[in-house]
C-alpha cells in the first residue's frame, strides 16, 4: 500500500534515535517493552519525558498526547498539584505496611462518587482489582462460575484471558460465543469456570444462565466496552442485567477501570444511573500513579474479613493514595468535567465535519472525555461488529499519519480511544483536528481505492 510505505518511511526518518534505543532494549527485555501491548511495528518511539499534554521522544519530537497512558492520565502529565502532593509525601515515607489515615480519606472520595460503594479495598492495578472482585463475588455467592462478555478486557489474570479478542473463524454462535483461551500458560480448566456472553443481548445472557443454573456467582461487564472503541450499552442493557443478577442471586460487577471518573465523576454507574454490587477502578483515579481499587455493598465486601483473601505489600501505600486524594478532591472538580466534556464534544464534532467535507466514510463514538473514530458507516454495538466492520490496516494509516505530524490520537490500535485531560485546551483540540484535516484527502482517496 503506497500510503503505508510513505508513512512508515517518514516515521523511520523522524525516529532514528528511538530505533537505536529500541534495538538496545530488545537485548534485555522481551519484545523491548514492559507490557506486550506496547510493541508495535515497525518499532515504538522511545519516550524521553512527559509534561503537560505532551510526550517527548529521544529524537526531540514532541507528541500532543491523547493516548494519556491508556486512559490513566485524565489529569494530564506532571500535573502541578499532584506532583507537589506526591513530592511532599516522599519526605514522609512512601510505604507503610501498617494502617494510616490516607486510606480512609481516599476511600471516602471514592464512596462520594459511587452510590454502590460502601466499602473499598486498594490494589496496585486494574488487573488486581478485577481478580479480587471476581474472587469476592464467588466467595459471597458460593458459586464458582463467572460470566464475562465476549471481546471485553478486564486485565491479564487467567480468568479474564478468555475470549478477549477471539479471532474470526473461532467465534462460535453469536448467542453462545466460544470460549477461547488467549494465552499459552492458562490451563484449560480455567475456561471451565467462565461462561462467555455477547454484549448488548439480555436474551442470550438469560439463556446462558438457564444452562448454568446455580453455578454463576458473578457477572463482570465493562459498562462501555473500551476494548472496541467506545461501545455503549443499548438502553436497558445495564438495568436489565441488574434485574437478572437480582433474580439469579449473582454479584453484578462493573469494571470501571477505564470508565471510572472519566465518563462522569462517578463513572458509568452515574452516567447510566445503574447500581452494581461491586465496582473495580484503577487508571485515572491515580493521576498516573500505579493504583487500583475495588469496592461495593457492605454485606459483600465484609466477607474479606472472613476467609476471602485480599493481601498485598504495596496495597494502599501512602505515595499513591496521596495522588488519589489530590486527584479526586482537587483536580477532577466539576469545573474540570465541564472543561473536558466541552473539549470532547469539540473534537468529536470537528472529526465529523472533516469526514463529511472530504468524503471519508466513518463516524465518531464518544462519551464525554472518551472517544474514537471508526472508519465505517456501520454501527459498532459489540465485539463482532468491530471484527467485521473495522479495517484495522486502514486505521493504522490514520494513526501513523497523525503521529508523524506530532499528534498521538489514542493508544496504538484501532480498538482504542482518546482521553481528553484537564490540561488540554481548545487550541490543542484545534491542532489535533488540523492534523486530521491535512491527511483527510489522502485517507479519502485511499478509502475509495480499496
Ligand atoms: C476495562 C479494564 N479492566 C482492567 C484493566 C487492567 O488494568 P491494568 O492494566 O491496570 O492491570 C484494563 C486495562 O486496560 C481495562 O481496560
Amino acid at each position: 500500500m503506497e500510503i503505508w510505505e510513505d508513512l512508515e518511511s517518514d516515521y523511520r526518518e523522524q525516529t532514528g534515535q528511538s530505533k537505536n534505543a529500541y534495538d538496545e532494549l530488545y537485548q534485555h527485555i522481551p519484545a523491548g517493552v514492559a507490557s506486550t501491548f506496547r510493541a508495535w511495528s515497525p518499532y515504538p518511539f522511545i519516550v524521553d519525558k512527559a509534561s503537560g499534554v505532551h510526550l517527548h521522544d529521544l529524537d526531540g519530537n514532541s507528541y500532543l498526547d491523547f493516548d494519556m497512558n491508556n486512559g490513566a492520565g485524565m489529569v494530564g502529565h506532571t500535573h502541578p498539584e499532584v506532583t507537589s502532593a506526591v513530592s511532599n509525601q516522599l519526605e514522609e515515607g512512601t510505604l507503610y505496611t501498617h494502617p494510616h489515615e490516607l486510606l480512609g480519606e481516599a476511600a471516602k472520595e471514592l464512596k462520594k462518587r459511587w452510590d454502590a460503594v460502601d466499602l473499598v479495598r486498594f490494589t496496585n492495578s486494574g488487573t488486581e482489582s478485577t481478580m479480587h472482585a471476581i474472587r469476592v463475588a464467588r466467595a459471597y455467592t458460593g458459586k464458582d462460575k463467572l460470566l464475562k462478555i465476549e471481546g471485553s478486557y478486564h486485565g491479564v489474570h487467567d480468568y479474564c484471558l478468555i475470549s478477549k479478542s477471539t479471532p474470526k473463524g473461532q467465534l462460535g454462535h453469536p448467542k453462545q460465543p466460544s470460549k477461547v483461551i488467549e494465552s499459552d500458560g492458562v490451563p484449560d480448566e480455567i475456561a471451565e469456570t467462565v461462561e462467555i456472553a455477547p454484549f448488548n443481548d439480555l436474551e442470550a445472557i438469560e439463556a446462558i444462565l438457564q444452562d448454568n443454573v446455580n453455578e454463576i456467582g458473578g457477572i463482570i461487564v465493562e459498562p462501555i466496552v473500551m476494548n472496541v472503541g467506545v461501545t455503549q450499552p443499548y438502553r436497558k442493557f445495564l438495568t436489565g442485567l441488574r434485574e437478572i443478577c437480582d433474580e439469579y442471586g449473582i454479584v453484578y460487577i462493573f469494571d470501571e477501570v477505564k470508565t471510572g471518573v472519566k465518563v462522569a465523576p462517578g463513572g458509568a454507574a452515574e452516567y447510566y444511573d445503574v447500581e452494581p454490587d461491586l465496582v473495580t477502578m484503577a487508571k485515572s483515579i491515580g493521576g498516573n500513579f500505579p493504583v487500583g481499587a475495588f469496592g461495593g455493598r457492605e454485606e459483600i465486601m465484609r466477607i474479606i474479613e472472613d476467609n476471602t483473601a485480599h493481601y498485598g505489600t504495596y496495597n494502599g501505600n501512602p505515595l499513591v493514595l496521596r495522588a488519589v486524594t489530590t486527584v479526586l478532591r482537587d483536580v477532577l472538580t466539576s469545573d474540570a468535567y465541564d472543561h473536558v466534556n466541552d473539549l470532547g464534544e469539540r473534537l468529536a464534532t470537528g472529526y465529523e465535519d472533516i469526514m463529511e467535507d472530504t468524503g471519508i466514510v466513518g463516524h465518531v463514538s464518544n462519551v464525554n472525555s472518551q472517544g474514537t473514530i471508526h472508519f465505517t458507516d456501520n454501527e459498532i454495538s459489540d465485539y463482532r461488529d468491530f471484527l467485521e466492520h473495522i479495517d484495522t490496516e486502514f486505521h493504522e494509516n490514520y494513526w501513523f499519519a497523525m503521529l508523524n505530524q506530532g499528534v498521538l490520537p489514542h493508544p496504538h490500535d484501532a480498538s482504542q480511544q482518546w482521553t481528553i485531560s484537564v490540561q488540554h485546551e481548545q487550541e490543542d483540540i484545534d491542532e489535533h483536528l488540523e492534523a486530521f484535516k491535512n491527511i483527510a484527502p489522502r485517507l479519502a482517496d485511499e478509502q475509495q481505492s480499496v
